[in-house]
């Protein structure tokens, strides 16, 4: 197939784009390099890459890259909250408006697929297990635009939206700003962690349980489209302080302790059913236990020295 991705050079992007490439399909990544990242120079040998340096907003660009393709992947975003606040409007436009603008380039036939937060699910729903039809009510302009870049998506013909729990595990483009990446980061460089809000329920899946998803839904799309998919480990439902207990199974000298030092901007505290996704034939294959001994390699290769001599 021939491919659009844009914000293909992000963490999931450059996890998704050289397995896509891998496949033999042909990849157009549209970003705008916002982290000054390399991750995808190991994707320049293939003749089927192409990359586009540029803005995601920028019709004149995204246009025809649009008109090439069959299938068009949006991640382009300011992705989580911290850094959403930090520009609203490129929020706005980059995570919605963009988004919108997409789907009025595409024509009915091409394909989107489309990954958007669930963490609205948490909004006053605390020990419920939430399915796609429990309403999306999130708080933070990060989760309200990503709901509503979702609406436009599932609105038009052939497209999927995949509704992920925190990603996990090591990609080229790393994020040690995500729950579980941070607490085992946090693990092996500190060897302790001060948790707010312990109790607290959140899910979570693989970065590549997230790239099978979306190959998932590729090889699956005429059954899959027209609907919004939870895609998360049912086993994962854990609190905090539960996840922490799984990660001092790997460290056992990390060190966890609560404190009310801060509050989920999201109000996340919600248990979710993947159901529907598994109905149609999808198993993770990264559980914690898997991914969490491949962040410690990880983080024990990745250091942040700068300004210090060890
Ligand atoms: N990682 C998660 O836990 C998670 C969970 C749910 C949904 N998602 C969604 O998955 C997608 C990718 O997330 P990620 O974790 O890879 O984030 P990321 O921040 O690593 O990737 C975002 C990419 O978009 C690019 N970008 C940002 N603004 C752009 C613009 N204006 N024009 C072109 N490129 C631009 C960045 O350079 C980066 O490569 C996002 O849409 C995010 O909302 C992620």
């Amino acid at each position: 197939m021939k491919i659009l991705i844009t914000g293909g050079a992000g963490y999931i992007g450059s996890v998704l784009t050289p397995t896509l490439l891998g496949l033999g399909h042909e990849v157009t990544v549209l970003d705008n390099f916002f982290f000054h990242q390399n991750s995808l120079l190991d994707c320049c040998q293939y003749d089927k890459f192409q990359i586009i340096r540029g803005d995601a907003r920028n019709e004149a660009l995204v246009k025809p890259a649009v008109a090439k393709a069959d299938l068009i992947i949006p991640l382009a975003a300011l992705v989580g909250v911290p850094l959403c606040n930090t520009d609203t409007i490129a929020t706005q436009t980059t995570n919605q408006d963009a988004v919108e603008m997409i789907c009025r380039l595409a024509s009915h036939e091409q394909r989107i697929i489309m990954p958007v937060t669930n963490s609205g699910y948490g909004v006053g729903e605390k020990g419920i297990h939430c399915t796609e039809d429990s309403p999306l009510r999130p708080i933070s302009q990060y989760g309200v635009t990503k709901v509503k870049a979702e609406e436009a998506v599932l609105t038009r013909e052939n497209s999927i939206s995949f509704r992920l729990a925190t990603v996990f595990g090591m990609s080229p483009r790393m994020r040690i700003d995500l729950l579980v990446n941070d607490f085992v980061h946090r693990a092996v460089h500190d060897r302790a962690v001060v948790i707010f809000e312990g109790h607290f329920k959140r899910n979570f899946i693989h970065v590549r349980d997230v790239v099978r998803v979306f190959l998932h839904g590729m090889q699956n799309f005429a059954t899959m489209k027209g609907r919004a998919y939870n895609v998360g480990l049912d086993e994962a439902n854990l609190s905090k302080i539960e996840l922490c207990a799984v990660i001092q199974k790997h460290l056992p000298k990390f060190v966890y302790l609560e404190a009310p030092i801060g509050e989920d901007p999201d109000k996340r505290d919600y248990i979710v059913s993947n159901a529907r996704l598994a109905s149609t034939g999808f198993k993770p294959e990264w559980p914690l236990d898997r991914g969490i001994p491949e962040l410690i390699k990880g983080f024990t290769i990745l250091r942040n020295s700068v300004y210090s001599n060890v």
